[in-house]
Protein backbone atom coordinates (compact mmCIF):
# COMPACT_ATOMS: atom_id res chain seq x y z
CA UNK A 1 0.00 0.00 0.00
CA UNK A 2 1.96 3.28 -1.27
CA UNK A 3 0.36 6.34 1.03
CA UNK A 4 -0.03 9.77 0.39
CA UNK A 5 0.90 12.36 2.98
CA UNK A 6 -0.80 15.88 2.07
CA UNK A 7 2.15 19.00 2.87
CA UNK A 8 0.03 21.98 4.38
CA UNK A 9 2.74 23.99 3.09
CA UNK A 10 0.71 26.25 0.67
CA UNK A 11 -2.79 25.83 2.61
CA UNK A 12 -4.80 28.78 3.95
CA UNK A 13 -3.78 28.23 7.36
CA UNK A 14 -6.78 30.12 8.72
CA UNK A 15 -8.60 26.93 7.04
CA UNK A 16 -6.71 24.48 7.79
CA UNK A 17 -9.73 22.84 10.21
CA UNK A 18 -11.73 22.78 6.86
CA UNK A 19 -9.08 21.22 4.63
CA UNK A 20 -8.39 18.55 7.17
CA UNK A 21 -11.87 17.33 7.15
CA UNK A 22 -11.52 17.06 3.21
CA UNK A 23 -7.81 14.82 3.83
CA UNK A 24 -9.45 12.85 6.39
CA UNK A 25 -12.32 12.21 4.30
CA UNK A 26 -10.65 10.26 1.34
CA UNK A 27 -9.10 7.92 3.91
CA UNK A 28 -5.43 9.36 4.23
CA UNK A 29 -3.99 8.48 7.45
CA UNK A 30 -0.81 11.26 7.18
CA UNK A 31 -0.29 14.67 7.09
CA UNK A 32 3.24 16.21 6.48
CA UNK A 33 4.42 19.32 8.42
CA UNK A 34 7.16 21.63 6.95
CA UNK A 35 8.94 23.44 9.64
CA UNK A 36 11.61 26.14 8.44
CA UNK A 37 13.61 28.28 10.26
CA UNK A 38 15.08 30.64 7.19
CA UNK A 39 18.72 29.83 7.99
CA UNK A 40 18.92 26.24 6.72
CA UNK A 41 16.15 26.73 4.25
CA UNK A 42 15.93 30.50 2.81
CA UNK A 43 11.74 30.07 4.15
CA UNK A 44 10.18 30.26 7.16
CA UNK A 45 7.00 28.91 8.08
CA UNK A 46 5.97 27.46 11.60
CA UNK A 47 6.83 25.70 14.68
CA UNK A 48 5.38 23.76 17.57
CA UNK A 49 2.78 25.99 18.09
CA UNK A 50 1.02 24.89 14.64
CA UNK A 51 1.76 21.50 15.01
CA UNK A 52 -0.09 21.94 18.30
CA UNK A 53 -3.22 23.30 16.78
CA UNK A 54 -3.21 20.67 14.66
CA UNK A 55 -2.62 18.27 16.97
CA UNK A 56 -6.01 19.31 18.57
CA UNK A 57 -8.07 19.07 15.53
CA UNK A 58 -7.08 15.65 13.86
CA UNK A 59 -5.91 12.12 14.89
CA UNK A 60 -4.10 11.94 11.79
CA UNK A 61 -0.13 10.86 12.10
CA UNK A 62 1.89 13.72 11.95
CA UNK A 63 5.34 13.86 9.82
CA UNK A 64 7.37 16.54 11.06
CA UNK A 65 10.02 17.43 8.45
CA UNK A 66 12.05 19.98 9.83
CA UNK A 67 14.27 22.03 7.69
CA UNK A 68 16.06 23.78 10.49
CA UNK A 69 19.40 24.51 12.03
CA UNK A 70 20.87 22.30 15.56
CA UNK A 71 17.08 19.99 15.38
CA UNK A 72 18.68 18.15 18.39
CA UNK A 73 17.41 21.20 20.29
CA UNK A 74 13.83 20.73 19.27
CA UNK A 75 12.51 17.15 19.33
CA UNK A 76 11.02 16.90 22.63
CA UNK A 77 9.77 20.66 21.74
CA UNK A 78 7.85 18.98 19.12
CA UNK A 79 6.96 15.49 20.66
CA UNK A 80 5.36 17.77 23.06
CA UNK A 81 3.18 19.18 20.56
CA UNK A 82 1.97 15.84 19.16
CA UNK A 83 4.45 15.18 15.73
CA UNK A 84 4.39 11.04 15.80
CA UNK A 85 7.26 11.08 12.87
CA UNK A 86 10.02 13.85 13.10
CA UNK A 87 12.19 13.87 10.34
CA UNK A 88 15.87 15.69 10.78
CA UNK A 89 18.24 16.73 7.43
CA UNK A 90 21.25 15.13 7.77
CA UNK A 91 23.07 17.96 6.15
CA UNK A 92 21.86 19.78 9.86
CA UNK A 93 23.33 17.26 11.91
CA UNK A 94 27.13 16.57 13.10
CA UNK A 95 26.46 13.17 14.92
CA UNK A 96 23.32 11.54 12.97
CA UNK A 97 23.45 8.52 15.73
CA UNK A 98 23.23 10.41 18.47
CA UNK A 99 19.68 12.21 16.89
CA UNK A 100 18.79 9.56 15.76
CA UNK A 101 18.82 8.00 19.79
CA UNK A 102 17.31 11.06 21.14
CA UNK A 103 13.86 11.11 18.47
CA UNK A 104 13.99 6.98 19.35
CA UNK A 105 13.93 7.95 23.55
CA UNK A 106 11.09 10.34 22.97
CA UNK A 107 8.94 7.90 21.84
CA UNK A 108 9.07 8.76 17.89
CA UNK A 109 9.70 7.78 15.05
CA UNK A 110 12.90 8.29 13.25
CA UNK A 111 12.87 10.27 9.98
CA UNK A 112 16.21 11.49 8.04
CA UNK A 113 15.87 13.55 5.16
CA UNK A 114 18.07 14.11 2.14
CA UNK A 115 18.75 16.63 -0.41
CA UNK A 116 18.93 15.92 -3.91
CA UNK A 117 22.90 16.45 -4.51
CA UNK A 118 23.20 14.41 -0.80
CA UNK A 119 24.71 10.97 -1.15
CA UNK A 120 22.72 8.34 0.67
CA UNK A 121 26.72 7.26 1.84
CA UNK A 122 25.40 9.80 4.40
CA UNK A 123 23.40 7.46 6.33
CA UNK A 124 24.18 3.99 4.41
CA UNK A 125 24.86 2.64 7.70
CA UNK A 126 22.46 3.90 9.97
CA UNK A 127 19.39 2.65 7.63
CA UNK A 128 18.84 -0.43 10.39
CA UNK A 129 18.31 2.35 13.07
CA UNK A 130 16.10 4.72 10.84
CA UNK A 131 11.98 4.26 10.89
CA UNK A 132 12.07 6.38 7.52
CA UNK A 133 14.37 8.08 4.86
CA UNK A 134 12.73 11.07 3.00
CA UNK A 135 14.23 11.78 -0.39
CA UNK A 136 13.78 15.15 -1.21
CA UNK A 137 12.90 16.06 -5.42
CA UNK A 138 13.35 18.91 -4.84
CA UNK A 139 15.57 21.79 -3.16
CA UNK A 140 13.84 22.56 0.27
CA UNK A 141 12.33 25.62 1.07
CA UNK A 142 9.02 26.26 -1.58
CA UNK A 143 6.02 24.30 -2.83
CA UNK A 144 5.37 24.27 -6.10
CA UNK A 145 8.95 23.63 -7.84
CA UNK A 146 9.72 20.88 -10.15
CA UNK A 147 10.60 17.25 -9.58
CA UNK A 148 14.16 16.67 -9.94
CA UNK A 149 14.29 13.08 -12.20
CA UNK A 150 18.02 12.74 -11.21
CA UNK A 151 17.16 11.76 -7.60
CA UNK A 152 15.46 8.76 -9.22
CA UNK A 153 18.67 6.74 -9.49
CA UNK A 154 18.79 7.36 -5.63
CA UNK A 155 15.28 5.93 -4.89
CA UNK A 156 16.18 2.78 -6.88
CA UNK A 157 19.54 2.40 -4.98
CA UNK A 158 17.80 2.92 -1.37
CA UNK A 159 15.03 0.43 -1.91
CA UNK A 160 17.52 -2.13 -3.22
CA UNK A 161 19.54 -1.59 0.18
CA UNK A 162 16.57 -2.00 2.41
CA UNK A 163 15.24 -4.72 0.45
CA UNK A 164 19.40 -6.31 0.54
CA UNK A 165 19.46 -5.80 4.01
CA UNK A 166 15.67 -7.09 5.02
CA UNK A 167 14.46 -4.19 6.47
CA UNK A 168 11.65 -2.15 7.41
CA UNK A 169 11.93 1.13 6.01
CA UNK A 170 9.75 3.73 4.72
CA UNK A 171 11.08 5.61 1.66
CA UNK A 172 9.02 9.05 1.19
CA UNK A 173 9.48 11.72 -1.23
CA UNK A 174 9.16 15.24 -1.01
CA UNK A 175 8.96 17.98 -3.54
CA UNK A 176 6.81 17.94 -7.65
CA UNK A 177 4.82 15.45 -6.50
CA UNK A 178 1.82 14.96 -9.13
CA UNK A 179 -0.58 12.72 -11.46
CA UNK A 180 3.19 11.75 -13.41
CA UNK A 181 5.76 12.35 -11.29
CA UNK A 182 4.29 10.25 -8.43
CA UNK A 183 4.26 6.81 -10.31
CA UNK A 184 7.89 7.44 -11.20
CA UNK A 185 8.96 7.66 -7.79
CA UNK A 186 6.74 4.94 -7.18
CA UNK A 187 8.24 2.88 -9.61
CA UNK A 188 11.66 3.63 -7.99
CA UNK A 189 10.55 2.63 -4.68
CA UNK A 190 9.02 5.24 -2.88
CA UNK A 191 5.71 4.21 -0.66
CA UNK A 192 5.24 7.45 0.48
CA UNK A 193 4.42 10.54 -1.69
CA UNK A 194 4.38 13.86 -0.14
CA UNK A 195 2.27 16.09 -2.14
CA UNK A 196 1.78 19.62 -1.32
CA UNK A 197 0.31 22.30 -4.39
CA UNK A 198 -0.88 19.55 -6.87
CA UNK A 199 -3.76 18.37 -4.34
CA UNK A 200 -4.01 21.95 -2.86
CA UNK A 201 -4.23 23.92 -6.01
CA UNK A 202 -6.50 21.51 -7.60
CA UNK A 203 -9.99 22.43 -7.96
CA UNK A 204 -11.41 19.95 -6.13
CA UNK A 205 -9.24 18.20 -3.98
CA UNK A 206 -11.24 15.15 -2.51
CA UNK A 207 -11.46 13.69 -6.50
CA UNK A 208 -7.48 14.74 -6.66
CA UNK A 209 -6.39 12.72 -4.06
CA UNK A 210 -8.50 9.60 -5.04
CA UNK A 211 -6.60 9.33 -8.37
CA UNK A 212 -3.56 10.29 -7.20
CA UNK A 213 -4.17 7.45 -4.67
CA UNK A 214 -5.42 4.99 -7.58
CA UNK A 215 -2.51 5.98 -9.70
CA UNK A 216 -0.01 5.07 -7.53
CA UNK A 217 -1.63 2.10 -6.29
CA UNK A 218 -2.69 0.54 -9.27
CA UNK A 219 1.40 0.53 -10.96
CA UNK A 220 2.37 -2.48 -12.79
CA UNK A 221 5.89 -2.72 -12.12
C1 LIG B 1 9.56 21.70 0.29
C2 LIG B 1 8.71 20.94 1.27
C3 LIG B 1 7.63 20.15 0.67
C4 LIG B 1 6.59 20.95 -0.07
C5 LIG B 1 6.19 20.15 -1.25
O1 LIG B 1 10.71 22.14 0.88
O2 LIG B 1 9.51 20.05 2.02
O3 LIG B 1 6.99 19.29 1.62
O4 LIG B 1 5.45 21.24 0.66
O5 LIG B 1 5.35 20.91 -2.02
P1 LIG B 1 5.02 20.54 -3.54
O6 LIG B 1 4.30 19.22 -3.52
O7 LIG B 1 4.19 21.67 -3.98
O8 LIG B 1 6.33 20.45 -4.26
ZN1 LIG C 1 8.48 18.49 3.28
Amino acid sequence: MIKIAPSILTWDFTEIGRTLKIIEKSGINMLHLDVMDGHFVPNITFGPAMVKSIRKKTGLILDVHLMIEEPEKYISIFKEAGADIVTVHVETVSKLNSIIRLIRKEGLRVGVSLNPKTSLNTIKKYLPEIDMVLLMTVNPGFGGQEFIKSVLPKIRELRKAVLRKGLKLDIEVDGGINLKTAPMAVKAGANIVVAGNYLYKSRNMLNTVISLNNAINNIKM
